[in-house]
């Protein structure tokens, strides 16, 4: 079987030699191209008085300007008809109100520069305590709830409470957003578009045009990245360049500068939760209590999916009897906040994992012993009435990871060296993930595939989902190899596009191998089922060891059709998202995570010295792959908890609302120096998952919080230089800054 080789990824070579292509590199190949340019309006929030789109046409190279006059069908591109796609309200700094086509980028550039736009500042939200403070929300506020919370509190021996806030996150994908429209030789609508999301982007291009889905096909070669930024955030962009081809009959190509995609396009919500939690004497949770307020910017997007996955996910791994927690969402003058690799379960699982983390010392108890006390065991629910399946998993994990990383040396070794060190100190942490898999959503976790085995035995797979470096294409190809019974050279696939394969599902939710996966061996299984009797027959006639090529011919001169259509739909699933219950997930994905970092009194400079992962992917489709998928979403995860820092200009002045971190200069990527210097990744082993294609689990988001360890390791070298049993306060992200600021609290108690 190939399906559980390590190989390495299906574009490897090409992605290293420079050879991939990706959306904008079709624009070489395409004659004829204008280039798009946006006239984005500086200011938080104002009315548009005057757009005088008249001087751009006297700069030489400008073709058109688009404004909403032009659309067709409806300006709008969000899928809550709450984003004008050429507005006359400017919502954030940067907005664009209507691009500039141009012969060339530079022409369209200057055509921007000479639009006039007059507005009329609009008072402004640009924090989350502003927008709380102003009563500003947008969308649904769901409440989980279960049993009595008010009456878990009052069991509690320990009770505390707290604000927990946590920053958003900027994708950064090396590819920035990227279209390519064309009106091809048949009328149709054609939009290369690097999108997770080609059914949305074509669905959303076809309504700003006025068309049906039928007049738009949507096609996704590969993405440089998307982790979420590319969910939703494409398709207006998309339909701007569909427009433009429509209109003048000329290939549109649209890609954002780093500057443009950094002040245009949504970006991890930051969240701000209040609390009061409740312990027992042994340090068992009684009760929670929580308000989580997510920073959604200034439409909806997918804030509400995004915060019923953070209610999802506030208790973590831990069993707690009583809670209630409200959720809410800021409407601000910021970009629209939306889905970013774990889709708000990162931001609804670090309240409880500050709170641990926060109140551990005050009970006397370390933390990873009260982490343990608490986790999930059979038979027990979560606070949305889903099952919790096999947490001896997690258990295993933890135990595992106890044991490689030889944690309780090392603790010794750590106090020792603290003990020795006065101006440095050394931090150790152990935190576990409990992370949902499927989309909340029931309708989405669907897929479909179609399957061609051509007469010479050559085998060519479409399916829903888009590859943007997680290796989906790869496990894709190992799938249909190993359902078919042909080696991986037999099997090519071709981009995925919305006239192959309709009514697609976001790749997104971690969950496209599993739904992708199914479709594929669906349509496999339904050839070879077809090719059986041709089998016997070639058994039949003394040929018992006919290779693939020959049943397969023999299988068209008999008439027997060689292609098929595979469908996957997830079954037992169930949602209710105003009530907050339901079985929403296939199954848990399951890690652990131990972290040592050493930090600096003086400067709050520190560096993670090793990092141990065991991380359940159930029996791996492909364990390269999947290796590659932890190491990448623990540093992501790394990155969003510890460095990078979203600063908008949230003063008064002329610059209010501009997100002034809007390069890499400014904004703090992980990089080599911040990597463990020893970091050990192993497969959780005998973690076979029934129902999932090849017994495997969903990969891409569950290990970028395996990062809350370094979070937590940093927040026990801060407590370090100060008095035992006091609570430390580490702000997410725990960037050098902060953890200067929680280390000098510390060290002031002395
Ligand atoms: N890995 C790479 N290299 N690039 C990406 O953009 N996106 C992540 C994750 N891993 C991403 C990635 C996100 S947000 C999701 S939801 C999953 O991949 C989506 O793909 P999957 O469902 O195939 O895991
Ligand atoms: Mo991933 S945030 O579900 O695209």
């Amino acid at each position: 079987a190939v399906v559980g080789e390590s190989l390495h990824h299906e574009a490897a070579a090409l992605h290293v030699t420079g050879q991939a292509l990706y959306t904008d590199d079709l624009v070489g190949r395409t004659g004829d191209v204008l280039h798009a340019h946006p006239v984005q309006v500086r200011a938080a929030h104002a009315l548009v008085t005057r757009l005088d789109v008249s001087p751009a046409y006297d700069v030489p190279g400008v073709v058109r300007v688009l404004t909403a006059a032009d659309v067709p069908g409806v300006n709008d591109a969000g899928v809550k008809h709450d984003e004008p796609l050429f507005p006359t309200e400017v919502m954030y700094h940067g907005h664009a109100v209507c691009w500039v086509l141009g012969e060339t980028l530079e022409a369209a550039r200057r055509g921007a520069a000479a639009v006039v736009v007059e507005h009329s500042e609009l008072p402004s939200l640009v924090t989350v305590e502003e927008a709380i403070e102003a009563g500003s929300f947008q969308g649904a506020q769901p409440t989980l709830a279960r049993g009595d919370s008010a009456a878990g509190l009052a069991r509690a021996t320990h009770v505390f409470e707290g604000v927990t806030t946590c920053a958003g996150q900027e994708h950064f994908y090396l590819e920035t957003h990227s279209s390519l429209a064309y009106v091809d030789e048949n009328g149709q609508i054609f939009v290369q578009s690097s999108t997770q999301h080609p059914t949305e982007t074509q669905e959303i291009v076809a309504h700003v045009l006025g068309l049906s889905s039928h007049h738009v096909t949507v096609q996704c070669l590969r993405m440089g990245g998307g982790f979420g930024g590319k969910e939703m955030q494409p398709h207006g962009l998309a339909a701007v360049a569909a427009l433009g081809a429509t209109l003048t009959g000329r290939p549109v190509r649209l890609r954002l500068s780093r500057a443009q995609d950094m002040t245009m396009t949504g970006k991890r919500h930051g969240f701000h939760a209040t609390w009061r939690v409740g312990f027992d004497d042994d340090g068992l949770l009684t009760g929670l209590e929580a308000t989580l307020t997510s920073d959604g910017g200034w439409s909806l997007d997918l804030s509400e999916p995004v915060l019923s996955r953070a209610l999802c996910h506030v208790e973590n791994a831990y069993w707690i009897p009583d809670i209630t927690v409200h959720g809410r969402i800021a409407k601000t003058n910021k970009t629209s906040q939306t889905a970013f690799r774990g889709f708000g379960g990162p931001q609804g699982m670090l309240v409880i994992e500050d709170i641990i983390g926060r109140c551990a010392p005050v009970l006397g108890i370390a933390p990873a012993e009260l982490r343990r006390r608490n986790f999930y065991v059979e038979g027990q629910a979560t606070p949305y009435g889903q099952v919790v399946r096999h947490p001896h998993r997690l258990a295993d994990a933890w135990d595992q990871v106890t044991e490689t990383a030889s944690l309780d040396a090392r603790r010794a070794q750590v106090d020792e060296w603290n003990a020795a060190h006065p101006h440095r100190k050394r931090g150790l942490a152990i935190t576990p993930v409990k992370f949902g898999i499927s989309f909340n959503f029931t309708a989405f976790n669907q897929a479909g595939a179609l399957v061609h085995v051509y007469k010479d035995g050559s085998v060519l797979i479409n399916h829903g989902g888009t590859e943007m470096g997680q290796g989906l294409h790869t496990k894709m190809l190992q799938v249909a190899a190993t359902a078919l019974g042909v080696p991986m050279s037999k099997v090519r696939l071709a981009p995925t596009r919305t006239d192959k394969v309709p009514n697609t599902s976001a790749t997104a939710a971690s969950s496209a191998s599993d739904l992708n996966g199914g479709a594929v061996k669906n349509a496999c299984d339904q050839i070879i089922e077809r090719l059986a009797p041709v089998r016997a027959a070639l058994l039949a006639d003394g040929k018992p060891d006919a290779s693939w090529e020959e049943v397969v011919s023999a299988a068209y001169f008999a008439r027997v059709q060689l292609w098929a259509a595979g469908y996957f739909a997830t079954p037992g699933l169930s949602w209710d998202p105003a009530a907050v219950r339901g079985t929403p997930f296939k199954y848990f994905a399951y890690g652990v995570a131990a972290a040592e970092v050493e930090v600096d009194g003086f400067t709050g400079a520190y560096a993670t010295r090793r990092v141990d992962i065991v991380h359940d992917v159930g029996d791996s489709l492909s364990p390269l792959i999947d290796i590659g998928q932890i190491e990448g979403g623990f540093v992501q995860g790394v990155g969003w908890l510890t460095l990078e820092d979203l600063r908008w200009d949230e003063s008064d002045g002329p610059g209010r609302g501009r997100l002034t971190t809007d390069s890499a200069s400014t904004y703090k990527l992980p990089s080599f120096s911040e990597m463990p210097t020893e970091l050990n990744v192993a497969l959780l082993e005998r973690a076979h998952e029934d129902g999932v294609v090849y017994g495997s689990k969903a990969v891409g988001e569950p290990p970028l919080m395996l990062a809350f360890s370094v979070r937590e390791a940093l927040r026990d070298a801060c407590g370090a230089f100060g008095p035992r049993g006091r609570p430390v306060e580490l702000a997410a992200p725990a960037t050098p800054e902060a953890v200067y600021w929680a280390l000098s609290a510390a060290r002031d108690a002395l």
